[in-house]
């Protein structure tokens, strides 16, 4: 704990039910849940805005001076991002933000900005905070670490689910090929890639109902006991 304030760094690929679980879990315990992916999404909407198509490779830093970005837990569990006062909460899971999204979160400058920013939410109230480098670069002393992991076609079935919640029809072979896509992406970045960061917990959720997952985070939140990660593997 930092000055009795909780920190949970929550980790893994996507589509691993890391913000769903997250959110819940932090409803439960009247905790704040940040999201920061909708973050790295949101700068890519406002970056896809201003030029139409992003390059890898090319530093936004200087587009990002004076970019207002926020983000609010609502009480009903939902999560609203704004970008310079501009609610973009469904427009940044438009699966062209997916697409667009690794020239954006490869960007070291970028990931600098937001890091500042998560940390700075950080200051004042007990969080849950989700992503890819949370437990090892953003809050690298969270109070609980946690892994989230599951197979491709799980997460790619779950990815579609989402997509169909949200009314939009989409193609499963193209989900679990853009999910391959961004594992390669995650993990291979030089800055914020994904791994497991030293002593998290691992959770395999493959064949775990959501409320399970939320009841098993609860539990290590509440007392840190279950299998850590040593030398990168889940003992
Ligand atoms: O929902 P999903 O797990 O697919 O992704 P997300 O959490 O909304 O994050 C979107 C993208 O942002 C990911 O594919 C990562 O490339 C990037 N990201 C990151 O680089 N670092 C984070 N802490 C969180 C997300």
């Amino acid at each position: 704990m930092e000055g009795g304030r909780l920190v949970v760094a929550v980790d893994g690929p996507a589509g691993s039910g890391k913000s769903s679980v997250s959110r819940e879990a932090a409803l439960r315990l009247g905790m704040r849940y940040i999201d920061s992916g909708a973050i790295y999404r949101a700068i890519t909407h406002y970056l896809l805005g201003r030029f139409g198509s992003l390059e890898k490779g090319k530093s936004y830093a200087e587009f990002l001076d004076g970019l207002k970005i926020d983000q609010r837990f609502e009480p009903d569990g939902s999560v609203r991002t704004s970008v310079n006062g501009l609610d973009v909460s469904r427009a940044i899971r438009d699966e062209a933000i997916a697409r667009g999204i690794g020239a954006v979160s490869d960007d070291p400058s970028v990931r600098n900005f937001v890091n500042e920013l998560l940390r700075s939410w950080s200051a004042r109230e007990s969080l849950i905070m989700d992503g890819r480098d949370i437990g090892t670069v953003v809050f690298p002393d969270a109070t609980v670490k946690i892994y989230l992991d599951a197979s491709v076609e799980v997460r790619s079935i779950r990815r579609v689910a989402e997509y169909r919640e949200m009314g939009k029809t989409v193609d499963v072979n193209e989900i679990r090929n853009q999910i391959i896509r961004r594992d390669q992406e995650d993990t291979a970045r030089p800055f914020g890639r994904l791994q497991k960061a030293e002593g998290s917990f691992y959770i395999d959720t493959s064949s775990m109902e959501k409320d399970e997952v939320i009841e098993r985070m609860i539990g290590l939140i509440a007392k840190a006991d279950g299998p850590r990660v040593r030398d990168g593997r889940p003992e």
